[in-house]
């Protein structure tokens, strides 16, 4: 399958960015979820096998959702939800069942699943998650190198060579570029459908061992407020990320720091497990493989763990008193203890070339990581890259595409790096260059601005994607476990 020339029939020659929606389940409240138990119960009776058959139907395929507007009502009955809505959005009218939605009306903006509503919302909300997933303009690839489509064309057939990686990484022609962007989106929505997920990220403390060149939080900058969150803290901020705003999977980051014993890092995931249904994935350094057992044994589903560069020598020299084969060989153990693999590394390192981005792409392809998690690097006053140019977001999100075509079926977040430099654009852009999930920051507000890993960490709009992909808890957490397990097989 040539999915270069499919990708422009398909879409009739419009361009990357054609992310239509996602989501992972539903929540109640928010403009209009479902009813409360005794009225669905009562709606159930009445409805009988149709209410059965559209609740199935949403269910699978509640990952993706899209804003429309509600143009027609059939069989209303008074009291209770309709049965048959029409509805219309960019692609025209349609008709669709609904699920409970109590008192909807024409004019009513609804979220929509393949045939069914979901979710009523406001139109505001509706029409800023339209704003965020607007195609972009159209591509004409006549004009393109067929060296370029070579390439390109490869991926579909397994072909996809170090020197074609280069090829790709390489080109800075915006029409390449964009194709390139558009290819990537093909293969994720061809893989994954529309779907995609937003994940958060608590950062538990800023106090680091260790004395990375590139990192605000390293152990001799001196300017930075060292904080740590007491296990009270956390269990607590993670509960409320999981209750109120509907979060499954969380990440706990923390420098190296071994104030947190094996024991109390342990304690802390059992704390957790207990209390909030909730993925938990440890991104707490270099810490022995014992230490990585524990923490699967107490709960824990996946790591974060960046081998950063796979180039040896920019390893060694900006990794003071750390070796490369030692974190290779902890990434490999904790592969083997079954976690759910988050691994990545950094763009625009000193002395990095397209090559050595090239070589970073297929030790991630080795290493089959489920969630692939790169970004830009950005200086930092204090450290001794503080004069170094930052990572480019055009290389980032090439670098983005290209794993997207090697691992159609990987999670690829957008960092919060690509957003500090792109702001909400490089959100967008992301999802529309192959990444299909996001990762919002949950720290508490009076410890955010001093994890400083570089400065002016973007956030921004998260109420938005949250109202838009947020769901009810129990629906929501199988679907991911869902997506976790199938990650498991594909990758076997
Ligand atoms: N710019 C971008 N990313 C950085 N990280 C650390 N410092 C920087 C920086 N200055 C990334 C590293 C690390 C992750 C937690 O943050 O890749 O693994």
């Amino acid at each position: 399958m040539v999915r270069v020339s499919s990708q422009f029939r398909r879409s009739g020659g419009k361009g990357a960015g054609e992310i239509k929606a996602a989501a992972c389940g539903w929540k109640e409240g928010n403009g209009g979820g479902p009813a409360p138990g005794a009225e669905i119960k009562e709606y159930k009776e009445r409805a009988g096998g149709a209410f059965q058959a559209a609740f199935k139907a949403a269910y699978k395929t509640m990952c993706l959702t899209i804003p429309a507007k509600v143009i027609a009502i059939d069989n209303p009955v008074p009291g209770f939800p309709v049965a048959n809505i029409t509805v219309e959005d960019s692609k025209g009218r349609k008709e669709i069942k609904s699920l409970w939605l109590p008192e909807l009306k024409v004019g009513d903006w609804v979220l929509y699943a393949y045939d069914t509503a979901i979710r009523k919302v406001s139109e505001e909300d509706a029409r800023e998650i339209l704003e965020l997933l607007e195609p972009k303009k159209h591509i004409d690839i006549s004009a393109l190198d067929t060296g370029f489509l070579e390439v390109l064309k490869g991926h579909s057939t397994g072909n996809l060579s170090r020197d074609g990686i280069v090829r790709l990484l390489k080109t800075e022609d915006p029409l390449e570029m964009e194709t390139l962007f558009a290819e990537a989106n093909t293969v994720r929505q061809a893989s994954l459908r529309d779907f995609f997920c937003i994940h958060g990220i608590m950062e538990f403390s800023n106090h680091c061992a260790m004395n990375c060149f590139y990192c605000g939080l390293r152990r001799d900058s001196a300017d930075v407020v060292r904080y740590r969150m007491t296990p009270d803290e956390i269990v607590g901020a993670v509960e409320d990320a999981v209750n109120r705003r509907g979060y499954k999977l969380i990440v706990l980051q923390s420098g190296d720091d071994f104030h947190y014993t094996d024991i109390k890092l342990v304690e802390i995931i059992r704390r957790i497990k207990k209390s909030s249904k909730v993925f938990i994935f440890m991104s707490v350094g270099e810490r022995s493989i014992e230490c990585y057992r524990r923490m699967k044994a107490a709960g824990a589903s996946g790591v974060l763990f960046r081998f950063e560069t796979s180039n040896r020598e920019i390893y060694n020299l900006i990794h003071p008193g750390q070796s490369y084969d030692r974190r290779m060989e902890l990434l490999k153990g904790m592969k083997e203890l079954g976690y759910y693999i988050a691994s990545g590394f950094l763009i625009g390192l000193p002395g990095q070339t397209a090559e050595d981005i090239a070589d970073d792409i297929l030790a991630m392809k080795a290493l089959k990581v489920n969630m692939a998690s790169i970004g830009p690097f950005i200086p930092c006053a204090s450290t001794p890259l503080a004069t170094h140019q930052a990572g480019s977001a055009e290389m980032t999100l090439k670098v983005t595409a290209v794993l997207r075509l090697l691992m159609p079926r990987a999670k690829i977040p957008v960092t919060t790096a690509l957003e500090t430099i792109e702001s909400e654009e490089g959100r967008r852009l992301g999802l529309s260059s192959g990444a299909n999930s996001l990762m919002f920051n949950l720290t508490p507000e009076r410890y955010r601005g001093d994890y400083r890993i570089y400065p002016n960490k973007y956030h921004g709009k998260e109420e938005v994607w949250e109202k838009y992909g947020l769901f009810n808890e129990e629906l929501s957490y199988r679907m991911l476990e869902k997506k976790m397990f199938e990650a498991f097989e594909v990758l076997k």
